[in-house]
């Protein structure tokens, strides 16, 4: 493995972005994750500036107070600038739900799909995530960290710049390490924030499928105290669904990660209705999907911090006539993030701006709730609030930089990538892929 290609950001030079035409700060003095009418305000600032400097942001403010800061006055030959005029500028894309640890699109699915099968059916005839596995268990580590580094550059060319990167389809001690540590090895080359999730509880592999039970115990006594130990992940998380695992597998679980001192999120309502409110004293940073979320859940939601992290891309994908209700749950108070869900079943899109677009028109989320959804939320959904998600002083230097004259246009066009440059940590990076190689 060649070692890591991350630049220092110390030896950045530093970054000045001017004459923005409109900057989105996201900056609120509400405490914790927006909610309600909160999440409509993007603290907005006409021909702005941005000053980053050694991966920090140092200043965000008008450009004439900016062009006459001492600092600057002396210092400009050294700062590398970019003249944002008729562009918007708003914090990277946090994307707090993909899949990326995987080898191949699943092109079988889609075409019985297209013929009218549904998800569940194919899972049960042997397709679905069960049918992601043996490539990944014979993949050689390298070639799926390249794989998920391929990723992140897609998801960065379009914005985003933290990402929680799930592991998945492994589904065995081994695997389910070797995905981790792969995730590991493509967020070393990747100038972005890489969030790792342990998701051995993606579904029962067939193995295990005459004792499932067994399957748990694998995840509760092997893979959650190794990836822990190794700190190879942040959170655990489970996919609580029909066909995959119970609610009562998943307090176990959820226990497990618990004792090992890792934090908890969970797939869950995506498929079928599960009660929530046993799962709230694991505190989960996030519960995800939400489809099918009882009404009686929403307002023990409203009082907490747990983020109901929505996934439209899966609806659009799976050919859904419904799509999660984020107006039930935003109007009552719960704080809702948005993400791509990237993975080769459900949502192969890298693109947050898609799902902007699809939560506006699908889920009838305002451009301004959109936008804060896919940034501060994200950051909330993933623990990183105090340095994502908003442009202030002392956050990290994570910036899209979008062809557009107005915010609302980030989920106006659709189909077409408008992100023009992406700033990960102060570092700068244009439209178009390098190769991944690692
Ligand atoms: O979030 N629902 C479970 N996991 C993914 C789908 C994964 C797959 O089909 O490969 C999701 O939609
Ligand atoms: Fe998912």
């Amino acid at each position: 493995m060649s070692p890591s290609k991350k630049v220092d950001p110390r030896l950045l030079s530093p970054l000045l972005l001017v004459h923005i035409n409109q900057l989105l700060t996201l900056c609120s003095n509400k405490p914790g994750p927006r909610r309600a009418a909160a999440l409509k305000e993007l603290g907005v600032i006409e021909d702005a500036a941005v000053l980053c400097i050694g991966g920090k942001i140092v200043s965000a403010g008008k450009t004439k107070d900016a062009l006459s800061d001492p600092w600057l006055k002396k210092n400009r030959s050294k700062v590398t600038e970019i003249d944002c005029a008729g562009k918007v500028v708003l914090p990277g894309f946090v994307d707090s739900h993909t899949h990326p640890a995987f080898i191949s699109p699943r092109l079988v699915d889609f075409e019985k799909r297209i013929a009218g099968a549904t998800y569940e059916e194919i899972a049960e005839a042997g397709g679905g995530i069960r049918s992601s596995v043996e490539a990944v268990r014979r993949a050689e580590k390298k070639h799926l960290a390249e794989k998920v580094l391929s990723g992140l550059q897609e998801m960065s060319a379009h914005g985003t710049t933290t990402v929680e990167a799930k592991s998945g389809y492994g589904l065995s001690l081994e695997s389910e390490i070797k995905s981790l540590e792969a995730i590991r090895d493509a967020a070393n080359h990747w100038p972005g924030t890489v969030v790792p999730t342990l998701l051995g509880a993606h579904v029962v592999p067939k193995e295990f499928k005459k004792n499932p039970q067994k399957y748990v115990d694998v995840i509760c006594q092997q893979m959650i105290p190794q990836a822990a130990k190794r700190k190879l992940a942040k959170f655990v998380d489970v996919f609580c669904d029909k066909g995959a695992f119970t609610a009562e597998d998943t307090e176990r679980i959820f226990a497990a990660a618990t004792k090992n001192g890792l934090a908890v999120r969970v797939h869950v309502c995506q498929l079928s209705e599960t009660v929530l409110w046993p799962l709230l004293r694991f505190h989960p940073a996030s519960f995800d999907h939400m489809d099918h979320v009882n009404d009686d859940d929403i307002p023990q939601l409203a009082k907490r911090d747990t983020v109901a992290t929505l996934v439209p891309g899966a609806n659009y994908f799976l050919g859904l006539k419904n799509y999660p209700p984020a107006r039930r749950l935003i109007d009552a108070g719960v704080p809702v993030a948005l993400a791509t869900d990237y993975n080769p079943g459900s949502s192969p899109t890298p693109a947050m701006p898609f799902v902007l677009s699809l939560a506006c028109t699908h889920m009838k989320m305002s451009p301004e709730e959109a936008i804060a959804a896919a940034t501060m939320n994200g950051a909330w959904s993933v623990g990183l609030q105090d340095r994502k998600g908003s442009i202030e002083p002392g956050k990290d230097a994570d910036l899209a930089i979008f062809d557009a004259k107005d915010y609302r246009e980030i989920p106006y066009w659709f189909g077409v990538n408008r992100c023009e440059v992406t700033v990960l940590n102060g570092e700068k990076i244009g439209r178009g892929n390098s190769p991944a190689k690692i």
